[in-house]
């Protein structure tokens, strides 16, 4: 199941990630358009808002400038703002600063020297204009109240944000359904990929196995001596090419074939006896020592046959690629049990730690094998729940461990 799982979640993320990727393209194209509507919109509303109050100021200006109506006003001082509607404010101001009249909300009075033009004074928005009446020049102020203007602002930007919202969650579901229609195709090639190996593999296994046998059967044989040479030579390719095939079967079927095993109460020192004991002709080739250190009653509750493939493909490496001294195989337990296997190689070169679990990937091409079995093991240690650790050094040796 491992192995069909990680490739479902890489379609998964995939898949996720281009919906991402489309819905913040569209939010983004949305929120600059938007934005650029929105900001455009407030300038016109506030360039109209303010075009009325230069209007009101240059109407009253004009009154301002007919014969005696300084004299009128200066009668007017201080009356109540009559005929002012609400939410507008007048102001005449001398050059001196003094305030001459004032009609509707009060304004505050503006700081020395007065400016001309726009100001904003608390909900207020003021144009100030000056005003040449021919022997005196006054200050006009007219005021109007903007807190109408702002709540339009206001419902404006909340408008903008929940549409931002609503196409962001839009976009997310539409991306979602393109996106998986667009790697429909993807999958489905992989898939019928993958099938293919599957079938190719097995349909590999039963003629080698022939080969194999009939091979076997030859080579007791009474034949010549060169004949046998060659047979021993075919036979020793026949086992390479079935392991391999093995390999690639395991990879692309290890969910499959693994589908029905269970988890069962293992004693580690005889399950680990009865593994390192298929190794020993190996080790023993090899000038290997192959030890196990295990104590007699520790346990792990896991799937056997899956731990098994693990650690036959650590101890095949271990023993594969030391030339000298020795291989253990081993377990322990402090709270979490931790199986390894140690070997006095080569080692591993920092920078090589990550890359040999990958698929096909191997350190030097000089040794047998298709680099398939490390990467076999991350996918199964990942299936058992467990962790795979590796510490090694140059020239030091390696230690693998399996961590429940
Ligand atoms: N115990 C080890 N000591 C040194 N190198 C190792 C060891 N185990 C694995 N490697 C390196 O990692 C590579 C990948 O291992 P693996 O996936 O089992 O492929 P293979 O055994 O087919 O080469 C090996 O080719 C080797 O370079
Ligand atoms: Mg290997």
């Amino acid at each position: 199941m491992s192995s069909v799982m990680n490739e479902k979640k890489a379609f998964r993320k995939t898949h996720l990630t281009w919906t991402l990727i489309f819905t913040l393209s569209i939010v983004f194209v949305v929120a600059v358009v938007a934005g650029a509507v929105f900001m455009v919109e407030k300038n016109r509303i506030t360039r109209q808002f303010d075009g009325d109050l230069v209007r009101t100021a240059e109407f009253i200006e004009k009154r301002l400038s007919a014969p005696g109506m300084m004299g009128m006003l200066r009668m007017m001082k201080g009356m109540p703002p009559l005929f002012v509607p609400r939410g507008e404010a007048f102001q005449l101001l001398l050059s001196s600063g003094e305030v001459f009249l004032e009609v509707g909300e009060q304004l505050d009075t503006p700081e020395m020297p007065v400016k001309e033009g726009f100001s904003t004074e608390g909900n207020y928005r003021v144009f100030t204009k000056k005003i040449d009446l021919g022997d005196t020049t006054i200050f006009l102020r007219v005021g109007k109240d903007i807190s109408d203007l702002m709540e339009r602002s206001r419902r404006l930007l909340s408008m903008y944000l929940l549409l931002i919202v609503f196409t962001a969650g839009g976009a997310w579901i539409f991306g979602y359904f393109i996106s998986k229609l667009a790697l429909l195709p993807v999958k489905n090639a992989y898939d019928s990929l993958k099938r293919f190996s599957m079938d190719a593999s097995h349909e590999l296994k039963t003629p080698l196995s022939v080969l194999k046998t009939s091979l076997d059967v030859l080579k007791y044989q009474d034949v010549p001596e060169e004949v046998k040479n060659k047979l021993s030579i075919m036979e020793k390719n026949v086992e390479k090419m079935r392991k391999q095939v093995e390999q690639l079967l395991l990879l692309v079927k290890s969910g499959e074939m693994f589908k029905d095993t269970v988890k069962e109460r293992i004693n580690l020192k005889v399950f680990l006896e009865e593994l390192v004991e298929a190794f020993a002709p190996k080790a023993e080739a090899k000038n290997l020592k192959l030890k196990i250190e295990c104590p007699d009653d520790l346990f792990v509750e896991t799937e056997k046959d899956v731990l098994r493939v693990v650690l036959e493909n650590l101890i095949d490496n271990a023993i594969k690629f030391t030339e000298k001294g020795e291989v253990i195989v081993g377990a322990v337990s402090d709270g979490r049990v931790t199986i390894y296997v140690k070997d006095t190689g080569p080692g591993i070169p920092k920078k090589e730690q990550k890359k040999i679990f990958e698929r096909f990937y191997r350190i030097s091409r000089n040794t047998e094998g298709s680099g398939l079995g490390l990467s076999i093991v991350k996918e199964l240690v990942a299936r058992l729940k467990a962790k795979i650790v590796l510490e090694s050094e140059e020239g030091k040796g390696s230690t693998f461990k399996i961590i429940f």
